[in-house]
């Protein structure tokens, strides 16, 4: 299995180019389920999780092409199978979402139950609850969701909190149902706004993409198009928080500052400034004047879950006192007793921890114990001192694309050892 040895204390200089959106990306490729023909999908990331979806569309008889610069062909010519198997779904829970476009184009579905993952219990109740709606007929068996649908009728839906998935799932379905879906209390992420612009590129029609409340008309027939995936807001965020850490003059390309709102606001209170140029990001701020804060994370516009774990890294080492409230997953703070081996200073009391601040992070072996507390002890290793072995990488290559060649493309001391 392969590991990161990392030297720290580099400063980071040089550019760096945010890649497509893993999180836009993998719906969308469950979209191209909906309408037969050729897809082309650019700004695609080279990642595990894309491979996954990939083998994912195979099994249902579509064809994936990987070409040159992270443009993917895919071709639907009929499908073959609407069953995405455990093998898939428990690989990648993103597999789940591929239940409303097989529900809309072949009237069945059967889709394994994706079950808990580490970031808590994480439940499908909501994407269940919008195809019951829509009036498809569901049931739970040893293990998997069957789902038939003669023909999906236009509702009105509204979600009991705001979820990603249900919503993207949701749309999904409801682009071929017959009238009109009013979905209420629905996720505002950008990634769902890509999805949205998605399907309208395909012939969808979809209003109030980006609010809580999306309203779809049902259409006959929708075709293949061609598309480009929006940056990965994730990435840019990682990245800002690199930057800062290892004082360093990280140039940020193809990001979009406008994706995340929350985190801005958040890190400008500490006192971090932001400035755009000619295409390229770069921020600024003292780790010795940065001021401590009180974050809480919550659905979209506000602070990110994604980002979480990475701000607790920027929160020890500067002074004072720092508390983050997750209000997204009941169990996101597997990052802290690894951070802590690293000599961070991080007590948890439920869905709070407390960060005290001021430490110097010191190297040593620890366990990425999933992708964003994964690279977020990648960004510990940075700026600690002598070296740092991050285990279980895996994780950390669902979700960045070669991390490795473009972090030292910036300078860094960092190598991918089997
Ligand atoms: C997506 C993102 C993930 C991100 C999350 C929140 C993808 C592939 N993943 O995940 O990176 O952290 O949004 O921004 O896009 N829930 C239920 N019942 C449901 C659906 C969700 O209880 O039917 C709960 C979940 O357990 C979680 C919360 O709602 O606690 C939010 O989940 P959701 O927004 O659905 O996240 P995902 O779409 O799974």
């Amino acid at each position: 299995m392969s590991k990161f040895v990392i030297h720290g204390g580099n400063k980071l200089v040089g550019e760096i180019e945010v890649k497509g959106s893993k999180n836009a990306c993998l719906p969308i490729m469950c979209a191209t389920v909906l309408a037969e023909g050729e897809y082309i999908l650019k700004n695609v990331p080279n990642l595990r999780d894309v491979d996954t979806m990939s083998r994912l569309l195979e099994r249902l008889g579509m064809k994936v092409e990987r070409q040159e610069n992270n443009v993917y062909k895919i071709i639907n010519k009929g499908l073959t199978s609407v069953e995405a198997p455990y093998d898939l779904v428990s690989e990648m829970r993103a597999s789940f979402t591929i239940m409303g476009p097989l529900l809309a184009s072949q009237k069945k579905a059967k889709v394994a139950m994706p079950g808990g993952c580490k970031l808590g219990t994480r439940a499908v109740d909501q994407h269940l609850k919008g195809f019951v709606a829509l009036g498809a007929k569901i049931e739970t068996k040893s293990g998997s969701v069957e789902a038939d649908a003669e023909g999906l009728v236009g509702s009105k839906i509204k979600f009991d909190f705001c979820s990603v998935g249900a919503t993207e799932n949701i749309m999904m379905a409801a682009v071929l149902a017959s009238g009109e879906t009013v979905m209420e209390n629905s996720a505002k992420e950008p990634e769902v706004v890509d999805l949205g612009n998605f399907l309208i590129s395909m012939g969808a029609k979809i209003e109030g993409l980006g609010t809580d409340k999306i309203t779809i008309q049902g259409v006959d027939k929708l075709k293949a198009c061609e598309y480009g995936v929006m940056s990965d807001r994730i990435e840019t965020g990682t990245y800002i928080i690199m930057s800062l850490i290892t004082e360093g003059d990280i140039k940020i390309k193809n990001s979009n500052l406008d994706d995340l709102p929350g985190f801005v606001l958040e890190l400008k209170k500490m006192g971090v400034s932001f400035v755009q140029d000619g295409g390229f990001l770069t921020v600024s701020g003292d780790l010795d004047k940065l001021k401590n804060t009180k974050i809480a994370t919550m659905p979209h516009p506000g602070f990110p879950t994604d980002l979480q774990p990475q701000i607790m890294v920027l929160l020890s080492l500067i002074g004072g006192a720092s508390e983050i409230e997750e209000t997204i997953f009941s169990n996101r703070f597997m990052l802290v007793p690894e951070l802590n081996r690293m000599g961070s200073s991080i007590s948890v009391e439920g869905r709070k921890a407390t960060i005290q601040g001021g430490v110097k992070f010191q190297g040593t072996e620890v366990i990425a114990p999933d992708l964003r507390a994964g690279v977020s002890l990648v960004l510990a290793g940075l700026v600690a001192d002598n070296t740092t072995v991050v285990n279980d990488v895996y994780h950390i290559e669902r979700g960045y694309e070669d991390l490795v060649g473009r972090l030292q493309g910036v300078g860094a001391d960092i190598k991918n050892i089997d």
